[in-house]
């Protein structure tokens, strides 16, 4: 009997902490060995001159979930997953939402029902909450923690979302006892309101001003409050999807006084300006997401809080819509105004090409850098580690094998998600995701699918160690 199922052999190996040429040996889906002459295999890959890293893990995705009346989502848990392991990923953390009126419990009772049998890569749920009743604070929250569900995320902005300073600090409070993770979208709701409205009065309704209707100062404020209000709490958060220097700046401030709060920003921060909002016939539309992408000074700012760990994680925020369906960006409504575009862009399989190419390939964060931005973070952060985000004896045989000299130049066809668009079309890769595996099989091979549907397990977490109390409240 060989000793593995599969030895990767040849290829240079990269943590969060080292980079070191070894193979690994796989045994029923986890990492067995890690060495030189591991002795046979069933499977053996050879990765010579590869680069053999963790599986991705977004820990920011939206699947399937609804999205206004008559507009859908182009990816159910289907194609999402699989977009996500073309581009290298292993295990993503979409989102629950509970809608109003709705228990915590009937949210993810639907949600599960989406994703069940339906994944490639491994899943677990944030939980949106929306609606903070007594009953979600006192009884379902606290016992959803202890099923798993460690993190949740609430809105500063968006109607039917957005919760008040008294509810936010309600959320915080169940947070710190129950020792979950409170992420927070930073953006001030009657700012965007007054805004919007503004701007329709004045005729100004194409895509563009959706950028406008929500400038840096009403994130800016926003972050700068939820930072407060968890200092109040005392309770750590994670700011998502931070956009520009002056959102970051309050947050690098916050750690340098040793609060615990963390940050995330994605691709179409580094990558996108607000300029890409403009284009013609609605075109803008493609770019539509919150907060909307800055300008140049903000994508260096984003890269400095990258480079220097002000951002821990780096995720897509793959928020997908079609944009040539009367159910997507380009809806009859959003027509007549930006008020109606949906938020969000399709990102799940661009992200790591992007960080890899303008990050790794460009010189400006190393690889240890980019394996915790793209998987040890999240892993440590949500509580999946060290089962997921490394590559250690005993961990899930979680890997993306990466080519670094790849050259490719995104388009739509490559990232196979279901929306019909990436605002991404064009870019110079190099380096690229030739494996995907997940648990120790194969998922995409050389831009074939080859993993089967429903592969992909759901996975409940551990308590943050990062979300531990210092102190009671
Ligand atoms: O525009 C965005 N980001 N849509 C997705 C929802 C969210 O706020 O993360
Ligand atoms: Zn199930
Ligand atoms: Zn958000
Ligand atoms: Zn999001």
């Amino acid at each position: 009997m060989p000793s593995f199922d599969t030895i990767i052999r040849g290829g240079t190996v990269a943590t969060a902490a080292d980079t070191f040429a070894c193979d690994i040996g796989i045994r029923d889906g986890l990492i067995a060995a890690l060495g030189r002459d591991l002795g046979d295999a069933d499977r053996v890959i050879d990765a010579t001159g590869l680069l053999v890293l963790p599986g991705g893990i977004d820990s920011h995705v939206h699947f399937a979930q609804p999205s206004g009346p008559g507009i859908v989502m182009a990816d159910g848990f289907e194609s999402g997953t699989r977009s996500a392991a073309f581009g290298g990923n292993t295990t993503v953390l979409p989102f629950c939402v509970q809608q109003k009126g709705q228990t915590l419990r009937e949210a993810l009772k639907a949600y599960h029902a989406e994703a069940h049998g339906q994944c490639y890569v491994d899943v677990s749920f944030h939980l949106v909450i929306a609606d903070p009743t007594d009953q979600v604070l006192g009884q379902e929250l606290p016992a959803l923690v202890e099923d798993g569900y460690t993190s949740f995320k609430v809105f500063m902005t968006y109607e039917g979302m957005a919760l008040s300073d008294m509810e936010m600090l309600q959320v915080m409070s169940v947070a710190r006892r129950t020792g979950a993770l409170v992420m927070i979208h930073a953006e001030n709701f009657d700012a965007i309101r007054f805004l919007v409205d503004k701007l329709e009065r004045e005729g100004h309704v194409a895509p563009r001003y959706h950028a406008v209707s929500r400038p840096i100062p009403v994130e800016r404020e926003a972050t700068h409050r939820a930072i407060s209000l968890a200092e109040l709490v005392d309770v750590p958060i994670m700011i998502v999807h931070v956009s520009n220097g002056e959102a970051m700046e309050e947050i690098r401030r916050a750690q340098a006084k040793g609060l615990k709060v963390y940050g995330e920003t994605c691709p179409q921060y580094l990558v996108l300006t607000e300029k890409d909002l403009e284009g013609l016939n609605m075109e803008g539309a493609k770019y539509v997401c919150s907060p909307p992408p800055r300008d140049k000074d903000s994508q260096e700012a984003c890269w400095r809080g990258l480079e220097t760990g002000v951002f821990s994680v780096f995720s897509s925020d793959h928020c997908p819509f079609r944009y040539d369906d009367p159910a997507g960006k380009l809806n009859p409504k959003s027509r007549t105004s930006f008020r109606w575009v949906p938020n969000g862009i399709p990102g799940v399989a661009a992200r790591l090409p992007i960080l890899f190419s303008e990050g790794v390939s460009k010189g400006r964060i190393d690889l240890n850098r980019f394996v915790a931005l793209s998987a040890t973070n999240h892993a440590k952060t949500y509580g999946l580690y060290p089962r997921k985000g490394t590559i250690a004896i005993g961990s899930d045989a979680d890997i993306a094998i990466w080519d670094p000299e790849r050259r490719r130049t995104l388009t739509h066809d490559l990232l196979k998600d279901g929306s019909d668009y990436t605002p991404y079309e064009g870019i110079e890769i190099t380096g690229w995701p030739v494996v995907t595996m997940v648990r120790g099989r194969i998922v995409v091979q050389d831009g074939e699918l080859v993993g089967e549907k429903g592969f992909g397990a759901y996975l409940a977490r551990e308590k943050s160690p990062y979300a531990a109390p210092r102190r009671e409240f």
